[in-house]
């Protein structure tokens, strides 16, 4: 039996009152917190960054930070989120101009690596760098917003990404990201994923009854 990991996205949350939705979601039930860098480069809308990452790690979250870097160039950020108390750090292989070196700093800093595929980006990628990543992420929207539609393709790509990692025999996280709701993230485990990304699906599930805001969404995930 694998263990599965919540992962809300941070993009969809109250940025004016960030350390309070963190904590939240977290005494709701989730397991780690994904966070989005959006560069209005590599993609089109703008977010947070390391220093961020660094305010929430005083704030007192102690869960696993999930840097999601939608950036390009990406190696002065990886430092930069080493730095501010990332856990694990990802980045998509084409904006990186030398993935293994990119791969390998997020390693030599103590943080788990991980690759990014767009629901268009070959799996190729992976080739030559199985034993350099923690963890392997499948969008299953194009990056750069929230709130969009999971596209139905994944889950084949899902299918072979765990087949791939199986037959690795490594430890690797199969994390998907975009449109993963109450209702369709079954079939998305089913598929091999592991880890799930799960932004407006949560915070825009606010409910007074609850304790916390988050906790019938996130038990039913
Ligand atoms: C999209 C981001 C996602 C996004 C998911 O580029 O990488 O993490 O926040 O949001 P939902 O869950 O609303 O599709
Ligand atoms: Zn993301």
């Amino acid at each position: 039996p694998r263990d599965f990991l919540i992962a809300p996205s941070i993009l969809s949350a109250d940025f004016a009152r960030l350390g309070e939705e963190v904590d939240n979601v977290l005494a709701s039930g989730a397991d780690i917190v994904h966070f989005d860098v959006m560069d209005n480069h590599y993609v089109p809308n703008l977010t947070i960054g390391p220093m961020v990452c660094q305010a929430l790690r005083k704030h007192g979250v102690a869960a696993p930070i999930d840097v999601h870097l939608m950036v390009k160039p990406v190696d002065r950020l990886i430092d930069d989120f080493i730095e501010a108390g990332a856990t694990y750090i990802t980045f998509h292989p084409e904006a990186s101009e030398h993935i293994d070196r990119s791969l390998q700093l997020v390693r030599d800093g103590g943080c788990r690596a991980g690759l990014v595929f767009n629901p268009a980006t070959p799996l190729s990628y992976l080739d030559y760098v199985m034993d350099k990543v923690d963890m392997i992420l499948l969008m299953s929207v194009n990056p750069g917003f929230g709130g969009q539609s999971f596209i139905p393709a994944t889950l084949d790509k899902v299918r072979e990404v765990r087949a791939r990692i199986d037959a690795s025999g490594r430890d690797i996280r199969l994390e998907v990201d975009g449109g993963v709701k109450v209702d369709n993230i079954a079939e998305i485990a089913a598929a091999g994923a592991d880890t799930f990304v799960a932004g407006s699906a949560i915070f825009k599930a606010h409910s007074s009854d609850d304790a916390h805001g988050y906790d019938t969404v996130i038990q039913q995930m």
